[in-house]
């Protein structure tokens, strides 16, 4: 099933999302939803609280279909280790149409849950160390737009406020 994408203003994308606790058929499925739902929508990366559930997991492929032993489960994710810097372009599929340049680690390494549960551990480089930490900031209830200057946010988010007036956000 194809979740909507929800889109900036909704409060589910500044909420913490909740610990999975249960490892059942329904997280499965749920999980299978959300790549289902990121290819969809073009992205290499999806939170849950991004199709409306505050909970902890997030899906990554960054090869995009290319190379099916790239696709990653995380559930209930931690960031254990940050090293080097890169910076790029980063977007949002809940902020659709914007990109910014955002400064992250270059090497990361997160530790989490798959799917039955068992803990491991993963480090990335380049955009899976972006996607790691940007996966695990939506999680937090954190958005990309709070790396950028205020300068910057506020102008993003201004530019939404009138998208959303015009009824076209
Ligand atoms: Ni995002």
């Amino acid at each position: 099933m194809i979740y909507p994408i929800v889109k900036f203003g909704d409060p589910v994308l500044e909420t913490p999302a909740a610990v999975v606790t249960s490892f059942d058929d329904g997280l499965k499925k749920l999980v299978e939803d959300m790549f289902e739902s990121m290819y969809a929508a073009r992205g290499v990366g999806l939170a849950a609280p991004q199709i409306g559930i505050s909970k902890r997991i997030a899906v990554v492929d960054v090869t995009f279909k290319e190379n099916p032993g790239a696709k990653l489960v995380l559930i209930n994710p931690v960031i254990i280790n940050k090293e080097g810097r890169q910076r790029s372009s980063e977007g949002c599929l809940s902020i659709p149409e914007f990109r910014e340049d955002v400064t992250r680690a270059k090497t990361v390494t997160v530790r989490a849950q798959d799917l039955s549960g068992k803990f491991f551990e993963h480090t990335g480089e380049d955009l899976l160390a972006r996607a790691f930490l940007h996966e695990t900031d939506h999680l937090n209830g954190k958005l990309y737009i709070s790396h950028v200057s205020a300068l910057k946010r506020d102008l993003i988010k201004r530019k939404i406020k009138k998208l959303v007036k015009a009824g076209e956000w």
